[in-house]
């Protein structure tokens, strides 16, 4: 398979473990690849298995129907938010060797891209397809960088939700459709479950403590103290953001030890198990309820973190036309069809993200996803840290191992804090 050619020549700087998907086969003709033309086109993404796949899928369905001639190669690499494929990808983009599109976060992780000149302007495409005005402006400007626009979004995902069990809840004297103000009143609620000896809260490896620890420092500091932390406003060494690390300390005591070895399907699988009472996750997660049949609020229920009532924790996936892209015609139809109004619908619905577009067909996207969408239009909108909005990837890593060292008992409060505030350059 030609993708197998450009895959082999990576696997030498991968780490182990990456699981490389397989072709879906585009309906393409097979026919021979004439140096840029766009026969074919590989995607980079880390949506390699499940519920991540199976959007995928939804999306490439929609390509197949639209660009029937270019066949689709699947250059997903396992690992959830981007924790295998980022650097997998960046040694591909170092190396010459980009795929012909790639998975990047709305922001300043795409911004990272876009100084280093490895991504195109494709404001061109925005003409051609007509996205400048399917897209909400406040979505623009974060795509917008001095005039030029380097991506097309394909979804708009919320990072601060809670996903939590009913029975669990009511096992453990609470009431389901209870509303926790705060963090600290939450916590009184995971003591109800602790005593039950179930996990009052369900998490897995570093980025997805990380996803928590950005909704509790949104929590504690509100939408514009969080903010400033990643404009230099507020000070990560004040003694909020100390109470609020408390927090997310006492909250890492609720939670299951088999952490590290875990991601996020399986934190969600607890919840689904009636293993644990809460997990908060980005509404990924939806598709993975959706998936075990269970409707809201008789199987599961889902509620802003505490706190967060209001705010929407943004990101939103879009896809390059990296420079140097094999295949530049094949990546624009993959660009056209993550832009067009089918696929935002076909993928969204499957993804548990709502479309980017404000002119996609929603009307059968279930209950959460209708939610989101009333949220994102009305809520106050913040950028997510795990998942690329709001930093560039290297702070983003630095404050990944900062975390994995504090959650694994190799760091303290006080070093915590001190390496986060490193991190942002204080
Ligand atoms: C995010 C990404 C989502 C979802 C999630 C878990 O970074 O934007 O689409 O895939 O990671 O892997």
């Amino acid at each position: 398979m030609k993708r197998t050619r450009v895959l082999t020549t990576v696997a030498g700087v991968a780490a182990a473990g990456l699981a490389l998907a397989g072709c879906s086969g585009g309906g393409g003709d097979g026919g021979g690849s004439e140096g840029g033309s766009g026969d074919e086109v590989e995607v980079f993404t880390w949506w390699a298995a499940g519920t991540e796949k199976a959007g995928l899928d939804a999306l490439v369905e929609v390509f197949d129907e639209q660009h029937p001639d270019v066949e689709f190669v699947n250059g997903a690499v396992a690992g959830g938010a981007g924790s295998a494929a980022k650097d997998l990808l960046q040694s591909r983009l170092q190396a010459g060797d980009p795929p012909d599109t790639f998975q990047a976060h709305a922001g300043a992780e795409l911004q990272d891209y876009i100084d280093a000149a490895q991504v195109e302007d494709v404001s061109d495409l925005y003409d051609e397809f007509g996205l400048t005005e399917a897209f909400p402006e406040d979505l623009l400007d974060r795509l917008t960088v001095d005039g030029a626009i380097y991506s097309v979004p394909a979804n708009i995902h919320r990072a601060n939700v809670v996903w939590a069990n009913p029975g669990v809840l009511e096992e453990s004297g609470l009431d389901p459709a209870a509303e926790y103000a705060s963090i600290d009143e939450w916590i009184e609620a995971m003591e109800a479950v602790e005593a039950t000896g179930k996990t009052p809260l369900s998490v897995a490896t570093t980025w997805t403590q990380v996803n928590l620890l950005e909704t509790v420092l949104l929590a504690d500091l509100g939408a514009e103290g969080y903010e400033g932390l990643w404009s230099g406003e507020t000070d990560w060494t004040g003694s909020d953001v100390t109470a609020s690390l408390e927090h997310f300390e006492t909250l890492m005591g609720f939670t299951n030890t088999d952490r590290d070895g875990l991601d996020w399907p399986d934190a969600t699988q607890q919840i689904i198990d009636g293993q644990a009472a809460f997990n908060v996750m980005g509404d990924w997660a939806e598709a993975s309820f959706a998936e075990a049949g269970f409707e809201a609020p008789a199987d599961y229920v889902y509620f802003p973190v505490p706190g967060t009532e209001g705010v929407f924790d943004f990101l939103a996936d879009s896809f390059t036309l990296p420079v140097g892209a094999p295949h530049p015609d094949g990546a624009k139809a993959w660009l056209e069809t993550v832009g067009s109004a089918d696929g935002q619908t076909a993928f969204n619905q499957a993804k548990g993200s709502i479309p980017a577009r404000t002119d996609a067909d929603t009307s059968e996207f279930g209950a959460y996803q209708q939610t989101a969408i009333t949220s994102f239009a009305e809520d106050t909108i913040v950028s997510s840290l795990a998942h690329g909005a709001a930093t560039p990837v290297a702070m983003l890593n630095q404050i990944t191992d900062a975390t994995s060292k504090f959650t694994t008992g190799a760091s303290d409060l006080a070093t915590y804090q001190e390496e986060l505030a490193a991190a942002a350059g204080e």
